[in-house]
């Protein structure tokens, strides 16, 4: 079976940086509130021209030029997103477009912040079956222009940005050694984006009310998210045949500094071997592990034959990991 692996990596964060102290003069929160009760400093803004895409198609570029490549060297894109661009055409649609190509196959993936996981799970499956050579998957969100400003429970939590990766079949010991996944639907209304599908469309009652924003029940989702990130990182771990202590970095989704430190614990994976990025981008859901992955890159913290871990839990619920060798 062929293997795949991770060939160049690239983010993009918009500029805008939104601090809690910011936040202060916006809702009735605290910079310590917020710090003791999540580890988020600080979130990156898109601006109001700035979708989804624009964000991708930034990140893409910085990292097709790293790897020597041309857009049209690709033979498919899948975005990870909650927040696309359009309800159709896909988000991916338009990041093809921006990147001044056609005729390959693109879509999109919608599993909240588990989505980067089940994308590259996807992508993993295409280039093993043959069924395509070169992918690029991006997780990207603009989670703050879907955020209530009024609600302080949620508007402190979220930050946008991309982070993409180019996946094509490996051609020596470094690839993915294994894929997790999982779902349960029963749990949808505890973290929902109520309006705005073809459940509740778009009326003035819905914008009055602020249902295209963000809801989501907290602590009961802090306690599922600790039982499936921990229980996704060790069936994945359980099928590569490693353990916890095997891994040289553990890139969690980034939620809440707690969950994290649950799963390390429960993992027993080395704490300092967990990188942590949540106080500078905040929860950036499918964009959080790709954009965290080029930060590790970019500061040399992985090496080549260095097995990773990627967790991952998020609304649906959906949950998944994935090790790798780099
Ligand atoms: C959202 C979250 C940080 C809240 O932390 P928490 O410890 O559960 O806090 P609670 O919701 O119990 O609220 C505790 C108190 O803080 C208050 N509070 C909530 N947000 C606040 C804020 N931004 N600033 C100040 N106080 C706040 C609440 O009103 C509540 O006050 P009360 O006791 O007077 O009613 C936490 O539940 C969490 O991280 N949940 C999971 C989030 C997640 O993983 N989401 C995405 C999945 S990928």
């Amino acid at each position: 079976m062929k293997q795949t692996k991770i060939i160049s990596t690239g983010s993009y964060l918009p500029e805008k940086v939104l601090t809690n102290f910011d936040l202060e003069k916006i809702v009735d929160t605290t910079d310590e509130w917020i710090t003791t009760r999540t580890g988020i400093k600080e979130r990156h803004l898109a601006a109001e021209n700035e979708a989804t895409s624009d964000l991708v198609i930034k990140a893409a570029k910085i990292a097709l030029e790293r790897a020597n490549l041309e857009a049209k060297d690709l033979d498919g894109i899948i975005v990870a997103t909650i927040t696309p661009d359009n309800t159709y055409p896909s988000t991916a649609c338009w990041v093809e477009k921006g990147l001044g190509i056609k005729g390959i196959p693109v879509f999109d993936v919608s599993a909240a912040c588990t989505g980067f996981v089940y994308a590259l799970a996807i992508a993993d499956s295409l280039i093993k079956t043959g069924t395509m050579k070169r992918i690029l998957v991006a997780g990207a969100e603009t989670l703050t222009k879907f955020t209530n400003w009024e609600d302080r429970s949620t508007c402190v939590l979220f930050g946008d940005g991309a982070g993409v990766v180019i996946l094509e079949e490996s051609d020596d010991e470094s690839g993915i050694l294994s894929t997790f996944w999982g779902a349960d639907g029963n749990l949808g209304e505890l973290l929902i984006q109520p309006a705005g599908g073809s459940k509740m469309p778009p009326t003035e009652e819905t914008v009055k009310n602020k249902l295209h924003t963000v809801h989501m029940e907290g602590n009961k989702v802090f306690r599922w998210a600790v039982r499936y990130m921990q229980e996704a990182a060790e069936k994945a771990l359980e099928k590569a045949g490693l353990t916890g202590e095997d891994i040289d970095l553990f890139i969690p989704h980034q939620a809440n500094l707690r969950i994290i430190e649950q799963t390390v614990k429960y993992a027993k994976i080395d704490p300092k071997k967990t990188y942590i990025v949540i106080d500078k981008i905040a929860n950036i859901s499918a964009g959080t592990i790709p954009i965290a992955l080029d930060m590790a890159v970019n500061e040399g913290k992985i090496k080549k034959g260095d097995i990773l871990l990627f967790a991952a839990f998020g609304g649906g619920f959906t949950w998944g990991a994935a090790t790798l060798r780099w």
